[in-house]
């Protein structure tokens, strides 16, 4: 099973899903890989900084329009395979989602935000859906800011593309900021916080998916 954590627009937390998902399965007995599709290798960071007290988590370095034919050789050896699928670069967001069983896109609520995630799908999913006949996976909203305005219209702006999206919300919380400096999880790092327990929401939804 390969899930790719994809979105082109920088920044919305593709990264601090990948690893927060990456830890909560290897805590969870799963032998996990996270592949790191981005040039700027912020979840191969995040493993250099991983304390050895937490549960083990192979990273790899992959940032390559030709993932699949690499990914294809290493897969086997592991239950799960996680992509931070980084994705300035078109033909490697591509093939992040082409070699994919499950995508998640993570996706700012803002009006401009959302409009970027809608480029998103048209220039990529819906080209690889063409190819490869459906994509499954879920929008994940985060980074939300509680009540804005501008999040509720982004909110519909993106449910209106028809792709499913996750119940679970994940917030703006210093917690998520504070872990990934740590090279932890939100869990490892604070287990009774708020971002803790979206985390898990996320983790338990996501395995309602796959
Ligand atoms: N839920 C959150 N709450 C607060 N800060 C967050 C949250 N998610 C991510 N961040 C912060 O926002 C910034 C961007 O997040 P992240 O690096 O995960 O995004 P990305 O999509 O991987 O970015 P890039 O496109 O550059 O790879 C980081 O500083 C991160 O710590
Ligand atoms: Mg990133």
């Amino acid at each position: 099973m390969v899930i790719s954590v994809v979105n082109q627009k920088g920044g919305t937390g593709k990264t601090t899903v990948a690893t927060n998902l990456a830890a909560t399965f290897a805590g969870n007995d799963t032998d996990i890989l996270l592949v790191d599709a981005d040039p700027q290798q912020s979840s191969l960071d995040w493993q250099k900084d991983r304390p050895d007290k937490c549960p083990h988590v192979s990273v790899v370095g992959l940032p390559f329009a030709n993932l699949h034919k690499e990914l294809g050789r290493i897969k086997k050896k592991y239950d799960l395979v996680i992509i931070d699928g980084g994705g300035r670069i078109t033909a490697n967001a591509r093939a992040a989602v082409a070699v994919a069983d499950f995508i998640i896109v993570p996706a700012l609520a803002s009006k401009p935000d959302a409009m970027s995630t809608q480029s998103f799908f048209h220039e990529v999913i819906e080209d690889v859906a063409a190819i490869k006949g459906k994509v499954a996976g879920a929008i994940l909203f985060t980074m939300l800011k509680s009540g804005t305005i501008f999040n509720l219209l982004g909110q519909k702006q993106i449910k209106d593309l028809g792709f499913p999206v996750f119940d679970t919300l994940i917030y703006n919380r210093i917690t998520y900021q504070e872990a990934i400096s740590q090279g932890k999880s939100v869990f490892e790092h604070k287990p009774k916080s708020i971002a803790a327990q979206e985390m898990q929401n996320l983790y338990d939804e996501l395995n309602g998916c796959i």
